[in-house]
């Protein structure tokens, strides 16, 4: 991965990483909490996350002062199958964890298009920028909800649009096709680091693809190579 501001951290299996990176990630948050008094972690749903999750959560942070978000969301009920707030609860809102404040981003409302003023509000109220972002990657190229070819691509990557969040549609299998929340570019990179953490060799492949185009590349996780002056790590693994 030739782009000289990207710090490659490579492990030799998805367990270790996730170890690797909730280390990582621990320090930062902690970092956090002793320079300004609180942190704010903001992690993606998937798979690829829950053994970092695991990881992360019986770790020694001062986690009251830790508030935690979503990059996305499903428009699912909170205890889906499908919803990240459901992982996030199951797998890292445990133990010591169990004590940070968590953001969701789902309302009761019965479209994500009408919970989007609701949530910003609440994300506004968030300790920004943020300590770490942890963006997962589809093998469509697709970070956050940011779909490839999506309608309201151009709108979630506008430098001029104030608000951190905004209703998107996401296209069908493999990815869950429910609408969706997600944060646009301006939430994203407001970080002091963006992580993207990926496992499986066509990952990569696609991922060095994004780099070598970025920022011209159409596929959305070339957001992170739009940054200005933020470290941006890789956390890979076969
Ligand atoms: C979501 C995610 C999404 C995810 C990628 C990778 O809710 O769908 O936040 O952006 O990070 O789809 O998912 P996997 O880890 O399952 O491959």
């Amino acid at each position: 991965m030739p782009d000289a501001a990207c710090h490659v951290h490579e492990a030799p299996d998805a367990l270790t990483l996730a170890q690797d990176l909730a280390r990582f990630v621990a320090t930062r948050l902690q970092e956090g909490v002793s320079q300004r008094g609180q942190a704010l972690l903001v992690v993606s749903g998937g798979s690829t996350p829950v053994p970092f999750f695991q990881a992360l959560a019986p770790m020694a942070i001062d986690w009251p002062k830790v508030s935690i978000t979503l990059a996305d969301e499903r428009w699912v009920p909170p205890d889906h199958a499908d919803s990240n707030e459901r992982l996030v609860r199951a797998h890292l809102l445990q133990g010591l964890a169990g004590q940070a404040h968590f953001v969701p981003l789902k309302t009761a409302d019965a479209v994500a298009a009408h919970g989007v003023s609701e949530l910003e509000a609440a994300l506004q109220a968030l300790p920004w920028p943020a300590d770490v972002v942890v963006l997962g990657m589809g093998s469509d190229g697709h970070t956050a909800s940011l779909f490839p070819g999506s309608a309201q691509l151009a709108e979630a990557l506008d430098d001029g649009r104030a608000a951190r969040c905004l209703a998107v549609s996401a296209p069908p299998l493999p990815n869950v096709p429910v609408d969706r929340v997600s944060l646009g570019k301006r939430a994203l990179l407001d970080t002091r680091q963006v992580v993207i953490h990926i496992t499986g060799p066509s990952k990569r492949q696609l991922l060095e693809q994004a780099m070598q185009a970025a920022p011209a590349s159409p596929l959305p996780i070339s957001v992170a190579w739009s940054r200005a002056n933020i470290p941006l790590y890789v956390f890979y693994s076969n």
